[in-house]
């Protein structure tokens, strides 16, 4: 018998490298990442629907700010949902409740984290066996970053961010983020970058091997002196009060800091538990409301409960 309902949960991402190219024809924009799963989850719970409509409700962290959140079938989850179900041949409508703890539109990735908990909950409430591998594969025409919200831990990406490959790190790293009450546009941040870029093109993306090299080793300050992203520059033109953020973490004492994806959550690297927790304190003190640590790598989504 299938179940009543399915919940799963997938994780943020961060990017420890995003290098970009130039902007492709179909204007996507080649990447070359480094992606890490973080501790914050998104939790999603499918039950079959009694009409034939995809329905989403949503609630969460009273912090996070749910407006902007489509409950139709704009909302990714129902695409993954229907991705799904055309895939597997299965006709079966489904309500989607998302329990947000990522905050929306942050470059955290939280929309395709609720892509890939949700196809992780259809499969598992139409009693599809699907291979996690191939779960990610089908999940690339959702987003350029849900193949790997369904795989987690750290993987590079290429193509404009859905090929992933697994990649060998050693260890746990922790991190602070600061969020901002206003969330940014994803595409504006890559306009703004081919307008950096326009007068002196940029070349393909590569993966420099200090980043690799510091994530096997676990050599925590090599790691922070090679992070690097690509949008951190046309982010900052957008909204140059993130600049002071920055500034911020390095004087509350973090290792390194960087704009997470395309923002506007900047992240600062610690050396461990007991020092992001220091970190976040300093900057809320410093006025920082938004402010949590979540420790790298986590888990890819997974079926949570099965009722
Ligand atoms: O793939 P996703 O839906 O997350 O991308 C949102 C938008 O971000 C794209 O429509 C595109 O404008 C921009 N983007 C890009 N290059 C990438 C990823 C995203 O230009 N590699």
């Amino acid at each position: 018998m299938s179940p009543a309902a399915v919940t799963a949960s997938a994780p943020a991402k961060i990017n420890l490298h995003l290098g970009v190219g130039p902007v492709r024809d179909d204007g996507y924009h080649p990447l070359a990442t480094v992606y890490q799963a973080i501790g914050l989850r998104d939790r999603v719970t499918v039950r079959p629907a009694a009409d034939e409509v995809y329905v989403v409700t949503v609630a969460g962290d009273p912090r996070i700010k749910l407006d902007d959140v489509p409950l139709d079938g704009r909302n990714i989850a129902v695409r993954a949902a229907r991705l799904l179900a055309e895939a597997a041949g299965v006709h079966q409508p489904v309500a989607i409740h998302i329990d947000k703890g990522i905050p929306v539109a942050g470059g955290l990735a939280g929309g395709s984290a609720d892509a890939a908990a949700t196809l992780m909950a259809c499969a598992a409430l139409w009693q599809i066996d699907v291979p996690t591998e191939e779960l990610a594969r089908l999940a690339a025409p959702l987003g350029s970053d849900v193949p790997f919200a369904v795989l987690g831990g750290t993987a590079i990406g290429t193509g404009h961010g859905e090929v992933v490959a697994p990649a060998m790190v050693r260890g746990q790293y922790w991190w602070v983020l600061v969020e901002s009450t206003l969330g940014m546009s994803t595409p504006e941040v890559y306009r703004e970058f081919d307008k950096l870029t326009a007068a002196d093109p940029v070349p393909d993306p590569e993966v420099p091997d200090d980043v690799m090299e510091a994530l096997r080793e676990h050599d925590v300050d090599r790691l922070g002196a090679s992070l690097h992203n690509d949008l951190e520059l046309p982010a900052l033109r957008l909204r140059p009060e993130l600049d002071a953020v920055l500034s911020a973490g390095a004087e509350a004492g973090a290792l390194a800091g960087l704009l997470s994806g395309s923002g506007p959550t900047c992240l600062f690297l610690c050396g461990g538990e007991q020092h992001a927790r220091q970190v976040a304190g300093a900057l809320r003190s410093r006025g920082h409301a938004s402010v949590q640590h979540a420790r790298g790598p986590a888990p890819g989504a997974r079926v949570e409960e099965v009722g």
